[in-house]
């Protein structure tokens, strides 16, 4: 299976963005985690496709774009041309899933849905075989630097087995409280895709960066 570390710039300093993403590039990490929030599916208002287009200039890591936005699909085409590679959507903001993620798809992007942790699977098992990953919430959306939520170690075993006992290859990305004490449940779990922002941009980025490459490696 492939591992990736995808690091969120929610928690980057934006005054020196550019600076940053490059810090984590030249340690070899080859995805980033572009949060984007709305103020409505979540209380936080983060940012948006001008920065999404200035940053694709300046890197060539394969954009992770995690829509924390009510109803995405208005924006499918915006993201494209903005840069993202992936768009995840989540399940709680679409009223007509399978339609965003065929638009998503048919857009030329990767597709992925998100849960909420008190989502359960079942509001996925249908849509499935459209997405290249699901995002499992490990802790509230909206806010960077929260604790991880221990039952989603549960959740993400179950989806693994979901998806192998139907045949289907899909990444499963963690989000929130992931750091190097909690990174090795979620991997023993069955996710592949790993997202951390305080733990990579909270102090020496390169060396975070480091030190959890080392964990996904082991
Ligand atoms: C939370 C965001 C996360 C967040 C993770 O709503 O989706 O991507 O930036 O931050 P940490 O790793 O600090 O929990
Ligand atoms: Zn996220």
């Amino acid at each position: 299976m492939r591992y990736e570390l995808s690091p969120s710039i929610l928690a980057a300093d934006f005054a020196c963005l550019g600076e940053q993403i490059s810090q984590v590039e030249q340690a070899g990490v080859n995805w980033l985690h572009i949060d984007v929030m709305d103020g409505n599916f979540v209380p936080s208002i983060s940012l948006g496709m001008p920065v999404i287009t200035s940053i694709k200039k300046k890197s060539s890591m394969f954009f992770d774009v995690h829509l924390m936005v009510q109803d995405p699909e208005r924006y499918i085409e915006d993201f494209k041309k903005a840069g993202a590679d992936m768009l995840t959507v989540h399940a709680e903001a679409c009223p007509h899933l399978d339609r965003t993620l065929h638009c998503i798809r048919e857009a030329g992007m990767k597709a992925g849905v998100a849960l909420n942790p008190a989502t359960p699977l079942v509001m996925i098992e249908q849509v499935l075989e459209l997405v290249d990953m699901v995002l499992l919430m490990t802790v509230n959306p909206g806010f960077g630097g929260q604790k991880y939520i221990p039952y989603s170690g549960d959740k993400i075993r179950r989806l693994r087995k979901m998806l192998d006992e139907r045949g289907l290859f899909a990444h499963i990305e963690v989000d929130g409280g992931i750091s190097t004490k909690t990174i090795d449940q979620v991997l023993e779990a069955g996710a592949n895709i790993l997202v951390a922002g305080s733990a990579v941009f909270g102090g020496d980025i390169a060396a975070n960066a480091n030190a959890l490459m080392t964990k996904i490696e082991e």
